[in-house]
């Protein structure tokens, strides 16, 4: 197998986006992506798409060859990869395990959504949760997500206020970044009194209905330094994957698919979580935030609240999380986000971040997650 680098990264604005279409996104992310990479479209040999549900979202199926149709690629294969929000992750890993088994040279794994078109998105992103066991019982994504807040407040004492403080530090960072979506400060006692969604998350423990794209481009780590200076290593790569229901998880407290990706990662890189100087979670509602960081292993189990609240996973904490805004400031445009999450870590290693930078950050992770953890995707990489 073949080391293998990041050599060009983008993602577009992340918003309700009334005057792009879809196609104009997946191209505006790919092409800023080639022209990163310093490379020509025609260097590209293979193209991995993570979307969830262009079908339902913009009643576009078949989006692999309309992307390469419409960013003048044809004849390279395009490949749409699906596993709802962890859609991104799983693009990036297929185009890793592309160009590491030497399949091909040059790849761009990419991610779009475009959600905003319809009136009502909650069927939509509900139909990546089990729906005989849950939809068909009235459940979604909030509620679902709600249930395990209410175990975890239970089980480890978390309170309403922790929960609230991860949406806080988020939106400090996602203030900083000109692609996020809401890009404002907020203050625990507006997430707390925002309006109920389900009991106990509010409207500002949720990550938003998003628009956008973003995109990677990948090579064999021995020929990156022709393309770029800065190339950033690909570590780590691990999947896994876990009940889609959660009446049947030994434990709701805990996303165990997250945890067999992470050791796989880690595994791979010859690596443990100490050893990384930051990570995008995937934060779709404030409690994942937390199970994440008790999940990845940066905090003890049940930690997660207490660590959030005495600053840990702040820019300058011992464990900075998100310093993109996460899912809840930047935005989460379902497929796009965990390639959105790895443009973030690409920047921060290459030391490009701007005002939000991580001073000094070596190493970093990605974690990416389908539904309520029936997918999980974790990624680490080095400058
Ligand atoms: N954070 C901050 N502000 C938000 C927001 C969010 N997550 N979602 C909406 N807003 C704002 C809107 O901009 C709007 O502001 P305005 O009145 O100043 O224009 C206001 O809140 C109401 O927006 P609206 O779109 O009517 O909200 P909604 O009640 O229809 O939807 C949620 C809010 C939380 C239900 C929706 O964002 C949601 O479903 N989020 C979860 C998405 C999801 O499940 N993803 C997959 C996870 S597995």
């Amino acid at each position: 197998m073949r080391d293998v680098a990041i050599i060009g990264v983008s993602q577009t604005k992340f918003g309700e986006l009334w005057d792009v279409s879809f196609r104009d996104l997946i191209s505006e992310a790919g092409l800023k992506a080639i022209e990163d990479a310093g490379i020509e479209g025609r260097d590209l040999e293979a193209m991995f798409v993570g979307n969830m549900s262009a079908g339902l979202f913009v009643e576009q199926e078949h989006i692999a060859s309309l992307i390469a149709d419409q960013v003048g690629l044809n004849p390279i294969p395009c490949t749409r990869v699906e596993a709802a929000c962890a859609s991104g992750g799983l693009a990036l890993r297929n185009g890793i395990m592309a160009v590491a088994s030497g399949y091909h040279d040059i790849v761009i794994s990419a991610g779009v959504e475009k959600m905003t078109d319809v009136v009502d998105p909650t069927p939509v992103i509900s139909t990546a949760a089990d729906q005989e066991w849950e939809v068909q019982q009235g459940a979604n994504f909030p509620s679902l997500y709600a249930m395990m807040a209410r175990r975890h407040m239970y089980e480890y004492g978390t309170t309403r206020e922790q929960l609230a403080m991860f949406s806080v530090v988020n939106h400090k960072n996602g203030a900083l970044n000109p692609l996020a979506q809401f890009p404002m400060e907020i203050t625990v006692d507006q997430v707390l009194n925002s309006s109920m969604v389900a009991d106990p998350l509010r409207l500002l423990d949720c990550s938003p209905v998003t628009d956008g794209a973003a995109a990677v481009a990948l090579c064999p780590a021995e020929d990156a330094h022709k393309y770029t200076d800065t190339p950033i290593y690909v570590k780590g790569s691990g999947q896994a994957s876990g009940t889609i229901a959660l009446h049947e998880r030994r434990d709701i407290t805990t996303i165990d698919s997250t945890v067999h990706a992470a050791k796989r990662a880690y595994n791979m890189a010859g690596l443990q979580p100490k050893d990384m100087d930051l990570a995008e979670v995937h934060d779709c509602f404030s409690i994942n935030g937390l199970l994440a960081i008790e999940d990845l292993g940066f905090v003890e189990k049940g930690q997660g609240g207490p660590a959030v609240e005495e600053g840990l996973t702040e820019r300058d904490g011992k464990i900075p999380i998100n310093p993109s805004g996460g899912l809840k400031s930047r935005g989460h445009p379902l497929g796009a986000t965990g390639i959105a999450q790895t443009a973030e870590i690409v920047w921060q290693l290459r030391g490009e971040a701007g005002k939000r930078q991580i001073d000094g950050a070596e190493i970093g992770l990605t974690h990416n997650i389908g539904g309520t953890g029936g997918t999980a995707a974790v990624h680490i990489f080095s400058n």
